[in-house]
């Protein structure tokens, strides 16, 4: 109970394995995966072939999409595109009866999220939901919705929220890749095994970040500027690690895919200037650990997050938290734990009301 943690925002951070439990009871069988949900959508609406697909979300969803986006396209051989809501919503590409819409939402009830699904819905596409709330403005208003379970997310900052619906995707793409008979097909007995320890992992991931996370939040304490690089889908979790300590500890944060930093920012980088590293995508770590160096050599303050053992990273950094290693689909779920404690603790530091950030609204029904 919230007496144990003081905070909302810390008690759903740490609630996230039980949260992540509850997404896939019930889906995630010893065999596979099954949403019926998704199976009476396709019964129903006929969409055998969808030639597009379009996700659609605000704020941290949208990140969450943004990572959707990258497996979909993987899994699929579907030009997959991640929207920001209110973008979407004044100006789009085609949308017609083959084009799939899937709209992210925790509350089910952000004005902008739910107008981008009226547009869709007026073109003829066909809109899976994914939120967490039933009877939700976007549950009523969607052809097929995927509850996250993730019980009631009271603080301003999402968490469980996206961790359950990076969750979410991964089921939602098992199934499509087996309906669509998508060339991802392949990799999913390695993401079904991801996906059963995934609550285990995100656990071990709590333990193994917290007190390393809560000291280098005093470091932050008298910084003004903050910065996340990383490659591919840790570069959108650096986006997402970015808006938590914007919102939450009213700091500097910006995200940049690693590679872009010699194209103009590297000259924000000078000495003492904390950076947060991302390399917890293998295929990119080499790319990763050159992005790294050029950093520090500009004697930037370097957090690397990684997977254990990882003793080449380790030894390009100033400070290393090792996470544990799973299907790289699913990183961006546990490598968002020592991202969102960051948050918590350096707010908590600053002597902000974590829970509820001035000028923000948990949910935002104004367009
Ligand atoms: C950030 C945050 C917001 C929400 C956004 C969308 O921590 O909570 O960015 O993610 O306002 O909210 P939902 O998911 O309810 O549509």
């Amino acid at each position: 109970n919230l007496q144990d943690y003081g905070h909302y925002m810390l008690k759903e951070i740490m609630e996230q394995p039980e949260a992540i439990k509850r997404t896939l009871k019930d889906r995630l069988t010893e065999s596979g995966v099954v949403i019926p949900e998704v199976d009476d959508f396709f019964a129903k609406r006929k969409l055998t072939d969808p030639e597009r697909i379009i996700i659609v979300a605000s704020g941290t969803s949208h990140h969450a999409g943004m990572i959707g986006k990258k497996i979909l396209e993987t899994m699929l051989d579907i030009p997959v595109e991640a929207a920001i809501a209110s973008e979407f919503r004044c100006e789009h590409g085609r949308l017609d009866e083959k084009t799939l819409v899937i709209a992210i939402s925790q509350s089910g009830e952000t004005a902008d999220t739910i107008s981008a699904l009226k547009e869709a819905k007026k073109s003829g596409a066909a809109v899976i939901a994914i939120s967490n709330y039933r009877k939700s403005t976007l549950a009523r208003k969607s052809d097929c919705v995927i509850y996250t379970h993730a019980g009631p997310e009271l603080a301003v900052a999402a968490t469980k929220a996206y961790t359950t619906q990076i969750t979410a995707l991964v089921l939602l793409s098992i199934v499509l890749a087996k309906k669509l008979h998508g060339s991802g097909e392949g990799q999913i007995p390695a993401l079904l095994d991801a996906l059963h320890s995934l609550a285990d992992d995100v656990e071990k991931c709590l333990v193994m970040t917290q007190d390393a996370i809560d000291q280098f939040a005093q470091v932050t304490n008298d910084q003004e500027h903050l910065f996340l690089i990383g490659r591919g889908l840790d570069y959108v979790l650096a986006l997402e690690g970015a808006l938590k300590l914007q919102e939450v500890a009213y700091l500097h944060a910006d995200a940049y895919a690693a590679g872009e930093m010699k194209h103009g920012t590297m000259a924000l980088i000078t000495p003492g200037v904390p950076v947060i590293a991302l390399a917890t995508q293998e295929h990119l770590r080499d790319k990763a650990i050159n992005n790294i160096k050029e950093v520090k050599a500009r004697d930037a303050y370097v957090v690397g997050i990684t997977t254990t053992g990882d003793d080449e990273v380790s030894a390009v950094v100033d400070e290393v938290l090792y996470i544990p290693e799973a299907h790289p689909f699913l990183m961006p779920v546990l490598a968002a734990i020592p991202l969102q404690l960051l948050a918590y603790y350096a707010g908590i530091v600053r002597g902000y009301d974590v829970d509820r950030p001035r000028n923000l609204a948990k949910s935002l029904t104004v367009e």
